[in-house]
């Protein structure tokens, strides 16, 4: 699904990528882990066309999208949930299918309805973004990534403004996506999540890809220095 080659990006003069080879194949679920500053927002921005590459490419189904901007294809999942404050629920929801032309309005207030259901949501339709709770907030933003149908969904550490209570409830609506097969790329520090969930977990350091490998290998056979320290906390 996603071939990347050489993968470079710059700010300023610094290389905060630096040529980064990465494949991702259809249904995957993949957990990109490592230190503050190591670039995984970088990256996760890039595969999500929100940020150009400095250099190298970045295919996707064969498409070179190196310089292509907003697919409906890619949805994307940010921590602060990004959610429009003067829209309600139901308009947050619909607001992208219907402006696409994906879906008409009547299909996407239907669908929309579908999912917030559920997520027992359902009652909360006309309520503003400010009457939900951080865990609520997160599950409307991911439905709303789900409205568009995208190949995958790109989350950029989904639960680290929450409680731990509101926690759960994201990582078990992500497990929930995650059984309907779309690919999912998460950045996050819930190793627990990620050892359970993920097909591939990737460990950055440095703007650089250093280990990758199933949750197993990773996790209780550590190659480098680097990621024992950090899996240590
Ligand atoms: N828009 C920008 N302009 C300048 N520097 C940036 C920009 N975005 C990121 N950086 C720098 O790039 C480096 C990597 O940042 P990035 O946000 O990708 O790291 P991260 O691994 O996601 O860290 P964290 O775990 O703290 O979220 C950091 O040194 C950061 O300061
Ligand atoms: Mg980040």
């Amino acid at each position: 699904m996603y071939e990347v080659k050489k993968l470079v990006k710059k700010f300023d003069k610094v290389k905060v990528l630096k040529e980064i080879d990465l494949d991702i194949k259809e249904g995957e679920k993949i957990v990109i882990i490592g230190p503050s500053g190591s670039g995984k927002s970088t990256l996760l921005r890039c595969l999500g066309r929100l940020e150009s590459p400095t250099s190298g490419k970045i295919y996707f189904d064969n498409k070179d999208i190196t310089k292509i901007h907003n697919t409906h294809e890619i949805g994307m999942v940010f921590q602060s949930f990004n959610l429009f404050e003067n829209l309600t629920v139901l308009e947050n929801i619909t607001l992208a299918p219907i402006k696409t032309k994906l879906l008409n309005k009547k299909e996407a207030i239907k669908k929309a309805r579908e999912y917030l259901k559920q997520i027992k949501l359902e009652d909360k339709e006309n309520n503003y973004p400010a009457d939900l709770s951080g865990g609520q907030k997160q599950r409307v933003a991911i439905i709303r990534a789900l409205m568009t149908n995208p190949k995958v969904i790109l989350f950029d550490e989904p639960t680290s403004a929450l409680d731990r209570e509101m926690i759960e409830e994201v990582l078990n609506l992500m497990e929930d996506v995650a059984k309907e097969g779309i690919t999912m790329i998460v950045v996050t520090h819930e190793l627990n999540f990620a050892s359970n969930f993920a097909t591939k977990v990737i460990f950055m350091d440095e703007g650089k890809i250093l280990e990758s490998g199933s949750p197993k290998e990773l996790f209780n056979n550590p190659k480098t220095e680097r990621l024992k320290e950090f899996l240590k906390g």
